[in-house]
């Protein structure tokens, strides 16, 4: 898989205006539900400065604003993604509160200590360097700070899991595909999603960056996974 982020802007660049709809058709309307586990698990206040990262069309610092009205900067690398998300954000009249940026959030332009949360949805999967990341995060956030990562897993119990490969290998890149147009995107989504470490290595990764884990989520039988932690 080609992680290189002007690969993966592109792709995201490309199916942006499908990307709400496919969501919620591939989820089954449950990606709502995940969204909103993060933002209750982030115990967010009106003085939060939340950084979103991979914030793709808003979803997620959309929902956090509607929740609570502090300040929240999305960062992604597509730009079509972005438009997207700025065009919900004043719709939502959420324009004040929330700031859009186009860049990658392995190299971010804020100084240390700028946010006391910060969330990333579905967006490190498609990351080439995760630990990258963690250390990026790990700088940006105020002593104290929380970080929650909300992202697919594969479910391991016996027949979920069978049904679960059956989804992911053969109707989840068929559906994907006919409704944007892109089966190569959709091929991608299986791969990045059956191929992405497991929870136990993922904890693991945070603790090294000085990011220690406070809470650790199966969601509907290990589908995804919500993973909180704290700036130690
Ligand atoms: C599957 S979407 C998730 C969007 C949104 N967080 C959500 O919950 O719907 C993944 C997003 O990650 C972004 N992305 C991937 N790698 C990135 C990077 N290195 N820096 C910033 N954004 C990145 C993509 O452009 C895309 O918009």
């Amino acid at each position: 898989m080609d992680k290189r982020p002007t690969i993966i802007a592109r792709m995201f660049d490309r199916i942006a205006p499908s990307y709400d709809l496919l969501n919620t058709i591939l989820s089954f309307g449950m990606d709502k539900g995940w969204r909103k586990a993060v933002i209750r698990a982030l115990s967010l206040s009106g003085s939060d400065r939340v950084l979103d990262i991979a914030t793709g069309t808003g979803d997620m610092a959309l929902l956090a604003l509607s929740h609570m009205p502090c300040r929240v900067t999305g960062i992604d690398l597509s730009h079509q993604m972005l438009v997207r998300a700025a065009a919900k954000a004043a719709r939502g009249n959420h324009g004040d509160h929330y700031t859009v940026l186009q860049g990658n959030a392995l190299h971010m332009p804020f100084a240390g200590a700028t946010f006391s949360k910060a969330m990333v949805g579905f967006g490190i999967r498609n990351m080439d360097n995760i630990p990258g990341l963690f250390a990026e995060v790990q700088r940006i956030l105020k002593p104290a700070g929380r970080f929650a990562v909300l992202e697919f897993s594969v479910p391991e119990h016996i027949p979920f899991t069978w049904f679960y490969r059956l989804y992911m290998q053969r109707i989840l890149p068929f559906v994907g595909g006919i409704v944007s147009g892109d089966f190569p995107a959709y091929r991608y989504l299986r791969d990045s999603v059956l191929g992405f470490p497991p929870p136990a290595v993922l904890e693991g990764m945070l603790e090294e960056h000085g990011l220690r884990m406070v809470a650790s989520h199966a969601l509907f039988f290990g589908i995804a996974h919500l993973y909180l932690a704290q700036k130690a």
